[in-house]
C-alpha cells in the first residue's frame, strides 16, 4: 500500500437516480440497482485500498449523489476550496463535506453563494503539480477560477466544456503521471484545445475516441503507473499501455446512470504542493454597459451569445427595462474571459453592438506610437463603419472620418483633442494610435420597433435581401427616396459595373444622370469603355445591343473605342469634339456629374481617365463618397466592396446584383440602412425610371 496517497469516498447507502441534472440521468430515474451499485462501489474501493488509504465520509439520506465525492471540493495540501453546487439537488451536500474537511484539519475556503464551482469534478491538478486545469461552461463559473488561483496559489488554466454529456472536466479529461494526458478533445472549444496542445506535447496526449469517452474512459483514477477505470476498448487499452501505464478495469455501470464513474467516486485529499509554481491567472473580467432597445432589438441576446460563443462567461449585474415602448433599456454585465486574447475577441464584437466599459473605469484609451511610417503598432484597434467615440482625458471624443479597416489616431493640439480614422499607409512616425479595446464605444442608433417596422421609412426594407416578388415594392421605395434626396439637394453616388451596359441599362442610367438623380459616378475602366462603345458603335463588347447577336469583328470594337478616346485625350474632350454624343459618360460630362474610374489588372487601354495608381484611385473614391446620402451599387462587386469599406454607417446603400451571394455580402453591414435587391440590373434600372416617371408625372407639364 502506498501510504502517501489518500482518497475520500462515500458509501452508496443512499445512492439512487432521483432527479435529472445531467443528460445521463435522463431516462434512468430509479433504474439503478442498489445491490449492483454496492458491489461495484466495493470493487473500486478494494482496488484503491490496495494502493492507497481510503477515508470515508458518512453518507446522508436524501443526498443520493453524495457518493460522488470528487464534487466535495478541491484539495491542495491542507487547504480546500469547498464546492458551491449549481443545482439545488446537490447543495445540501455542502455542509456535510464542510464538516468532514474541518474535522480533518483542513483550512476551508468558501466561494460567494452565487458563484458555482463543483470541486475536483471541475478542477484537476497536473500530476506533476505544475498547474491546475479548471473547467467551466456547465457546472462551474469561470469567475470562480481566479479565487481558486489566489487561495491555493497555483496557476489555473481554464478549459471550456461545450458538450453537455461531458459537463464536468473529469468526465473527459484526466492528467496522468509523467505529464501524460488522457482526454476527449471534442468536449472542448477550439481555444481550450489550443491551450491543452500548448502545454502537453503530442507524444504525451492520449486521445480518447467518442465510443470510449461515453463509457467514461477519461473518468479514471491514476495512482503512479496504474489507472483504474470502467471497461474500455482494447484499442484504448493498448494506447494507454504503450504510454507505460497498467489498466485496471472495474465495472461501474450503475454509476454511469447518474453520470459518474471511478474518478467521480473519489477525491484525492492529500495533493502535494510543488513549491515553485505559483498563482498566475490569465482570467480577465470587465464590467460593460449596454443601452438601447436591448430586448426589442435582440441586442441583449446577441451580446450574451457573443460572450458564450467566444469562450467567455457573464453575469448580468443589473438590467433596467424600458417601460414604455419607445424608452430604451440599459444593463450592466460583467464579462469574464479565460485570457486577454479571448477578452479582446469578445470586446471587439460587443463594441460593435454598442457596449462600452463603465466610463468611470477608463479615462484614456491606450495608445502606442507609430515607429515606422505606414505601420500601426501591434494590437491597434481596427475601426468599423459605426460612429465611434474614444475616451481621452475622461471625456468621450468623436472619431472623425469614420470608415472601416483604419487605425484611430489621437492628437492633442492647441485646438484640443482629435481622433481620426487613418489608413495604415497614411500613418506617420510619432502618431499616437489607439491600441486594445478599452475606452472605446460605438454609438448605435437606437431603433425602436416602429422605426424598424415602419413602412414610411426606407429602413422597412432594411438589412434584407429582396427576392423577385419584393423587387417592385423595393424599387418604388428607392424611387421615392431618390426623388426626395434630389429635391432636398442631397447626394447620390452610383457605382456601376459593365453589366449595366450589357443588360441594356445604359439608357436608363443616362436618364437618371440627365434628370439630376445621380451626383457622382464611380466605376472601373470597363463601364466607361462599354458605354462609349455602345454609344458610338451600337455594340457592347461586340454584341449588337438591338439584335442581341455578335457583330462580325465586334470583339475588336472596344479596342477601337479605347484608341479613339485616347486620341481625344479624355472622355470630356471626346464630348467636346462631338465624338461622343450620348450615353452614361456623355451625360456625366454634359451635366457636370463628376466620375472616377479606378483601374485594375485586367483593363485594356486604359482610357486616359482611368486612374491606374490604386492608392490615388482609393483616395479619389473616398473624396467622392464624402457627404453621400445614398449609394446605389449596380452590379459591381469589386467597386462596391471598395466603396462599402470607405462608407460610414448611416449612409443608405442599395446593392443590386443578379447573384444573391454578392448582394448578401454587400448589404450585410449590420445596419438597417442597407438593402439588397437580387435582380437583373437592366431590369432594375428600367423599373426605377418607370417609378420615377410615375412620381414625376403630376408635377411636370411638358
Ligand atoms: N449526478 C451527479 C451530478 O450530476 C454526478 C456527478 C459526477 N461527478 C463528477 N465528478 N463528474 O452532479
Amino acid at each position: 500500500m502506498n501510504q502517501s496517497i489518500r482518497f475520500l469516498m462515500c458509501a452508496p447507502d443512499h445512492y439512487e437516480v432521483d432527479y435529472v441534472i445531467n443528460p445521463w440521468m435522463e431516462g434512468n430515474i430509479h433504474k439503478s440497482s442498489r445491490d449492483n451499485a454496492v458491489a461495484q462501489w466495493q470493487g473500486l474501493y478494494y482496488i484503491l485500498k490496495e494502493n492507497a488509504i481510503v477515508d470515508l465520509v458518512p453518507p446522508q439520506k436524501g443526498w443520493p449523489d453524495m457518493v460522488f465525492t470528487a464534487n466535495a471540493g478541491l484539495v491542495l495540501e491542507k487547504n480546500v476550496v469547498l464546492s458551491r453546487f449549481l443545482h439545488k439537488e446537490r447543495q445540501g451536500e455542502e455542509p456535510y463535506f464542510k464538516q468532514w474537511f474541518e474535522e480533518n484539519g483542513f483550512t476551508v475556503y468558501e466561494l460567494p453563494p452565487d458563484l458555482p464551482f463543483e470541486g475536483a469534478g471541475d478542477a484537476l491538478l497536473d500530476r506533476e503539480g505544475r498547474w491546475l486545469w479548471a473547467g467551466y461552461g456547465f457546472r462551474t463559473e469561470l469567475d470562480s477560477h481566479p479565487l481558486i488561483a489566489k487561495w491555493l496559489d497555483i496557476e489555473v488554466l481554464s478549459l471550456r466544456l461545450i458538450d453537455e454529456r461531458f459537463y464536468h472536466l473529469d468526465t473527459c479529461f484526466c492528467p496522468l503521471t509523467g505529464g501524460y494526458l488522457l482526454y476527449y478533445p471534442a468536449a472542448f472549444d477550439a481555444y481550450s484545445n489550443r491551450l491543452i496542445e500548448m502545454r502537453i506535447p503530442p507524444e504525451k496526449r492520449i486521445v480518447v475516441a467518442e465510443a470510449d469517452a461515453v463509457n467514461f474512459a477519461c473518468n479514471a483514477v491514476n495512482i503512479g503507473q496504474t489507472i483504474v477505470m470502467n471497461k474500455i476498448s482494447e484499442g484504448l487499452k493498448s494506447a494507454i499501455k504503450d504510454a507505460g501505464f497498467a489498466v485496471e478495469e472495474t465495472p461501474l455501470t450503475e454509476f454511469l446512470k447518474a453520470g459518474g464513474a471511478a474518478k467521480c467516486l473519489t477525491l484525492r485529499v492529500n495533493e502535494p504542493i510543488i513549491p515553485d509554481h505559483h498563482a498566475n491567472v490569465t482570467i480577465e473580467s470587465k464590467i460593460l454597459q449596454l443601452e438601447g432597445h436591448l430586448l426589442d432589438a435582440g441586442i441583449m441576446n446577441k451580446a450574451l451569445d457573443i460572450v458564450i460563443g467566444s469562450g467567455g462567461s457573464f453575469k448580468v449585474l443589473n438590467f433596467n427595462l424600458g417601460v414604455e415602448r419607445q424608452s430604451t433599456s440599459n444593463a450592466e454585465v460583467r464579462v469574464s474571459a479565460p485570457s486577454h486574447e479571448v477578452m479582446e475577441e469578445i470586446m471587439i464584437q460587443l463594441i460593435d453592438l454598442g457596449a462600452a466599459a463603465r466610463p468611470t473605469e477608463v479615462c484614456d484609451v491606450n495608445t502606442n506610437l507609430v515607429t515606422q511610417d505606414g505601420v500601426a503598432p501591434d494590437d491597434f484597434y481596427a475601426s468599423t463603419i459605426y460612429p465611434t467615440e474614444v475616451r481621452v482625458n475622461c471625456e468621450w471624443v468623436k472619431v472623425d472620418n469614420q470608415r472601416m479597416d483604419a487605425a484611430i489616431v489621437v492628437k492633442h493640439s492647441s485646438e484640443g483633442i482629435t481622433a481620426r480614422c487613418t489608413l495604415l499607409r497614411d500613418l506617420k512616425v510619432g502618431d499616437q494610435v489607439m491600441v486594445g479595446v478599452d475606452g472605446i464605444r460605438t454609438v448605435r442608433q437606437a431603433e425602436s420597433r416602429e422605426q424598424r417596422n415602419s413602412s414610411q421609412e426606407f429602413s422597412f426594407m432594411g438589412a434584407g435581401v429582396s427576392s423577385e416578388r419584393r423587387v417592385e415594392l423595393t424599387v418604388e421605395q428607392i424611387a421615392w427616396e431618390l426623388r426626395q434626396i434630389r429635391d432636398q439637394g442631397g447626394k447620390v453616388v452610383v457605382t456601376a459595373g459593365p453589366v449595366v451596359i450589357h443588360t441594356g441599362g445604359a439608357q436608363h442610367l443616362s436618364r437618371l444622370i440627365r434628370e439630376g438623380y445621380v451626383h457622382t459616378l464611380l466605376g472601373g475602366n470597363a463601364i466607361a469603355v462599354h458605354d462609349i462603345e455602345q454609344a458610338i458603335m451600337g455594340t457592347s463588347l461586340g454584341v449588337d445591343m438591338q439584335k442581341g447577336i455578335p457583330v462580325r469583328g465586334g470583339h475588336r470594337h472596344h479596342l477601337k473605342i479605347i484608341n479613339l478616346i485616347r486620341s481625344c485625350g479624355s472622355i470630356a474632350n471626346a464630348v467636346e469634339k462631338g465624338v461622343l454624343t450620348k450615353g452614361i459618360m456623355y451625360e456625366c460630362v454634359k451635366n457636370n456629374v463628376p466620375f472616377s474610374l479606378a483601374g485594375s489588372i485586367r483593363d485594356d487601354g486604359p482610357l486616359p481617365d482611368t486612374e491606374m495608381d490604386l492608392v490615388k484611385a482609393q483616395e479619389d473614391y473616398a473624396r467622392h463618397i464624402a457627404g453621400a446620402d445614398m449609394i446605389l451599387m449596380l452590379s459591381s462587386m469589386l467597386h462596391s466592396i471598395g466603396v462599402g469599406n470607405m462608407t460610414p454607417a448611416g449612409v443608405k446603400m442599395v446593392c443590386v446584383d443578379i447573384n444573391p451571394a454578392v448582394v448578401t455580402k454587400l448589404s450585410d453591414r449590420g445596419s438597417v440602412e442597407s438593402v439588397g435587391v437580387v435582380t437583373d440590373v437592366g431590369l432594375f434600372l428600367s423599373l426605377l425610371v418607370q417609378q420615377l416617371d410615375k412620381l414625376t408625372r403630376p408635377l411636370v407639364h411638358k
